[in-house]
C-alpha cells in the first residue's frame, strides 16, 4: 500500500495529527505538503503533548522520514524553534528533509498578512496571521523567494529586491507603514542558509524512488477541504490546496500513485476564523462541545466555533477528495447528550439542499436540517472495539457513515495515542 493522502474533511484540527501518527508506524515517510505554521497538530504520546505547527506529525516517529515537500511555505524562524524545541525532549529530528523548491515566508509577508486583515476591518478572513496568504500571493505572481535562492546571494539579493519594489510602494502609500530594507531581509535569511544546506534535496526524486523501492509514503495534509482555496468556501479559506490532488502537485508525485485517501473528520463540528458554518451552535451546547472537546486554537489560541456533524460537508469532502476511508475523532466528546443531533441537508428559502449549494450566498444562508440520534452516557474512553462501544454510539457511527459517503475505519475515542477503536486497517 504504497501512497496514502490523509486529510481534513471539515475546516480543520479534526485531528489529523494523531491520526498521522497512529499510521506512522506502518509507513516509511511523512510528507507534508500544503500550508505552513498556520497549521497546528496536537499529538498526544505517553501522556507527552506535542504540539506541532510546521514540522510533519511524523517526526515524532522513529524511523520515519519526515519530508517538507515544495507545495509547503516554510517560516524559517519556526522551522528551527520547532526544531529545537523538539529535540530539546529527546526527538531524533536528523532524518528532516526540505524540497529545494518550498518557498520561505520573509517576516515582510507576516507583516503584510496583519496590514491587510486590518484594511478589511469587518470583511477579514481571520487569518493566524502568519504570512500565509501574501507567500501563496507571491509564488503565483512570480516574485516568491524560494529555498534554493538562499544558496546564492546575487540571486536572493535581485529576488528580495523584485519582491519589495511593489510592497514597499504597498507599506508606505496605502498602509502607512515604514519601507522595508533589501538588505535586513536577505541577511535574515541568510542566518538560516548553512543550517538548512544539508537538510534540502531534491524531495520529489526522492519520494518517487522511495515508491518505485515499494515504501510507504503518507502525505499529511494541513487544514481541510472547506478551508481549500479551490473547493472551500472562499474567499474565508487559507491559499493553498489542502484537499487530497494538492498532495501531487505539491509534492511532485503523480496522481497514479496514490492508493488510498484517507479523511479526518469529528464527530461534531469546529471552525477558526470567518466564514459560514451551516450547524455553529451560539447556546449551551456550543460552549459545553468547547469545553469538553477543549476546542482552542493550536496555533493561535482563538476559541473554536462549534457545531454538530454536517453529514453535507462530509458528502462533499469524500467527493471532492475521493475518500476511501473516514478517520471519525472525538466521538468520546459527544458522552452524555440525550439526542444529538446530526445535519443530512440544508434548507435555503423553502428549497432543500441534499448536496452543498454551488452558491456561496446560498451557503451563507443555508440553515441546518438536523436527524435526532439517541445519545448514551457511558464513558467510551476506554473502548478498544466497535463491540465495546455502548449501543447508541455504534448507532451513531453507522448512521453518519450511511451519510457521509465512505466508511469510516477508524474512531477516536480520547486524545491518547491508543484512544482509538479501528474497524479496518487503513494500510492494508
Ligand atoms: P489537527 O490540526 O487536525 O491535527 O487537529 P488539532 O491537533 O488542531 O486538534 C485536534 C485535538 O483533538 C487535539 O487536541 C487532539 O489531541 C484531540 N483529539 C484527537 N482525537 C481525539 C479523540 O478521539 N478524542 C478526544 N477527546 N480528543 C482527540
Ligand atoms: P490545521 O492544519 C483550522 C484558517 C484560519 C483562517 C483561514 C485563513 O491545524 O487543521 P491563513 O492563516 O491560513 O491564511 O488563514 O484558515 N486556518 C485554520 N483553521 N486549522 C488549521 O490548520 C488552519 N489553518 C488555517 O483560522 O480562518
Ligand atoms: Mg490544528
Amino acid at each position: 500500500m504504497p501512497g496514502i493522502v490523509l486529510v481534513g474533511a471539515q475546516w480543520g484540527d479534526e485531528g489529523k495529527g494523531k491520526a498521522t501518527d497512529l499510521l506512522g508506524r506502518d509507513v516509511d515517510y511523512v510528507v507534508k505538503f500544503n500550508g505552513g505554521n498556520n497549521a497546528g497538530h496536537t499529538v498526544v504520546i505517553g501522556g507527552q503533548t506535542y504540539a506541532l505547527h510546521l514540522l510533519p506529525s511524523g517526526i515524532l516517529t522513529p524511523g520515519v522520514v519526515p519530508v517538507i515537500a515544495n507545495g509547503v511555505v516554510v517560516d524559517l524562524e519556526v522551522l528551527f524553534q520547532e526544531l529545537s524545541a523538539i529535540e530539546a525532549r529527546g526527538v531524533d529530528t536528523s532524518r528532516l528533509v526540505i524540497s529545494a523548491n518550498a518557498h520561505v515566508i520573509p517576516s515582510y509577508n507576516r507583516t503584510m498578512d496583519k496590514v491587510t486583515e486590518r484594511f478589511l476591518g469587518k470583511r477579514q478572513i481571520g487569518t493566524t496571521g502568519r504570512g500565509i496568504g501574501p507567500t501563496y500571493a507571491d509564488k503565483m505572481t512570480r516574485v516568491g523567494i524560494r529555498i534554493q535562492d538562499l544558496f546564492d546571494h546575487s540571486i536572493l539579493l535581485q529576488k528580495v529586491e523584485g519582491a519589495l519594489m511593489q510592497k514597499n510602494h504597498l507599506l508606505v502609500k496605502v498602509y502607512n507603514r515604514r519601507a522595508i530594507a533589501v538588505e535586513e531581509v536577505v541577511e535574515e535569511l541568510e542566518a538560516y542558509a548553512e543550517r538548512l544546506r544539508p537538510m534540502v534535496v531534491d524531495t520529489a526524486a526522492l519520494l518517487n524512488q522511495a515508491l518505485d523501492d515499494g515504501a510507504t509514503v503518507l502525505f499529511e495534509g494541513g487544514q481541510a477541504t472547506m478551508l481549500d482555496v479551490d473547493h472551500g468556501t472562499y474567499p474565508f479559506v487559507t491559499s493553498s490546496n489542502a484537499t487530497a490532488g494538492g498532495a501531487c502537485t505539491g509534492s511532485g508525485v503523480g496522481p497514479t500513485r496514490i492508493d488510498r485517501v484517507v479523511a479526518v473528520i469529528k464527530a461534531y463540528a469546529t471552525r477558526v476564523g470567518s466564514g459560514p458554518f451551516t450547524t455553529e451552535l451560539f447556546d449551551l451546547d456550543g460552549e459545553r462541545l468547547r469545553e469538553i472537546g477543549h476546542e482552542y486554537g493550536v496555533t493561535t489560541g482563538r476559541p473554536r466555533r462549534c457545531g454538530w456533524y454536517d453529514a453535507v460537508v462530509a458528502r462533499y469532502a469524500a467527493r471532492i477528495n475521493g475518500v476511501t476511508d473516514f478517520v471519525l475523532t472525538k466521538l468520546d466528546v459527544l458522552t452524555g447528550w440525550d439526542k444529538v443531533p446530526v445535519c443530512v441537508a440544508y434548507e435555503v428559502d423553502g428549497v432543500r439542499f441534499d448536496e452543498l449549494p454551488v452558491s456561496q450566498s446560498d451557503i451563507h444562508h443555508a440553515k441546518p436540517v438536523y436527524e435526532y440520534l439517541d445519545g448514551w452516557d457511558e464513558d467510551i474512553t476506554g473502548a478498544r472495539s466497535f463491540g465495546a462501544l455502548p449501543l447508541n454510539a455504534q448507532r451513531y457511527v453507522q448512521a453518519v457513515e450511511e451519510m457521509s459517503g465512505a466508511r469510516i475505519s477508524v474512531v477516536g475515542v480520547g486524545p491518547g495515542r491508543d484512544a482509538i477503536v479501528q474497524r479496518h486497517s487503513l494500510v492494508g
